[in-house]
């Protein structure tokens, strides 16, 4: 799916110099300008094709490793140290360049059709000053599509997660979800509390729900005690380096307690936990992309949200091999 926002980088990995990145097997640089603006760029210079990443930055332009052509954050090629300084510049010189947007800790980049851009939507929890997230990542060895389907899979919680998600019952009652064209909202029984209140509020708890966004967000909000407003969120973003790897970038969100640091460390090991109960499984899924023929495997009720996760998932497919087709 590559007309999509994809979290390159979080703004913290990306200070000084240049930072290479693969994003769909596509290899990308980032790397900030003199007033701190994030830019992505190809990384293969136009001339001889070298790794751009392997040079430098000079006055806000990347400097080519191999022949020393500086390109700006445009793409334009500025200069050509072989021909001089006043020497023209042959059209086309220049390289592939990607819009960027960086929010909620992220730079994200686009790489598909430029005239497919839409705004980046972020749920509001990862952007709000009510919330405080706390940053977490993971490389599995496994395709977006089965990444995804494991995060819209209550089923499998009582199985996998016995000891971190907890004793919820196997029988999955619905689940209850509603689909729109780009979303999918599932209201799941509510998860085992991450953090026991000092009275034990189980039974208090309100619901948790799961939100989906095609083609590669998720915030799973989990409501802690009934009425009291106090929410514990995770937030995930998916990011295919190509299709055997899958990097996952994830905020562990809250609205309460927002300078106590303990809960931060809790939140954070506890997520990490959970991804880390999932990957095995995940990873060793046959075969590694999920089948976009529905007949190939065998679905119930439980699975509702997957099977739509997966009949949004070729429609895109199609449509983008489509618009490629009638452009060749
Ligand atoms: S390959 Fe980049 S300047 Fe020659
Ligand atoms: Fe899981």
């Amino acid at each position: 799916m590559q007309n999509a926002w994809y979290i390159a980088a979080t703004s913290e990995e990306l200070k000084e110099g240049i930072l290479p990145r693969t994003i769909l097997s596509r290899d990308i640089l980032l790397y900030r300008d003199s007033k701190g603006i994030a830019h992505a760029l190809k990384n293969q210079c136009v001339h001889r094709g070298a790794r751009l990443s392997d040079g430098k930055i000079h006055e806000d332009c990347i400097v080519c490793p191999f022949h020393g052509w500086e390109f700006f954050s445009d793409g334009q090629c500025m200069y050509i140290p072989a021909n001089g300084t006043n020497a023209s510049i042959p059209t086309g010189a220049k390289v592939e360049s990607y819009p960027v947007c960086e929010t909620a800790g992220f730079v994200w980049v686009y790489i598909g059709k430029q005239n497919h851009v839409q705004e980046l939507a972020l749920p509001k929890e990862a952007t709000s000053p009510s919330f405080r997230g706390v940053p977490f990542s993971a490389e599995w060895n496994a395709h977006v599509t089965r990444v995804v389907e494991s995060i819209l899979d209550v089923s499998h919680l009582p199985f996998v997660h016995p000891n971190s998600t907890g004793d919820v019952n196997p029988i999955v009652d619905g689940p209850d979800f509603e689909v729109t064209e780009r979303h999918i909202r599932i209201e799941a029984q509510a998860f085992h509390p991450l953090l026991k209140t000092p009275l034990n509020q189980v039974e208090e708890r309100g619901s948790s729900t799961i939100l989906f966004s095609f083609p590669n967000q998720i915030l799973l909000r989990t409501n802690m005690v009934k009425d009291n407003g106090h929410q514990m969120c995770t937030y995930l973003s998916f990011t295919p380096v190509n299709d055997e790897t899958i990097k996952i970038y994830g905020l562990a969100l809250r609205n309460f307690l927002l300078d106590v640091d303990l809960i931060d460390e809790i939140h954070y090991e506890h997520n990490v936990k959970v991804l880390e109960e999932d990957r095995p499984i995940v990873e060793g899924l046959k075969p590694k992309i999920s089948p976009l023929d529905l007949s190939k495997e065998k679905h119930v009720r439980s699975d509702g949200p997957q099977v739509r996760f997966r009949i949004m998932f070729r429609k895109a497919l199609e449509e983008e091999l489509l618009e490629e087709e009638f452009q060749e």
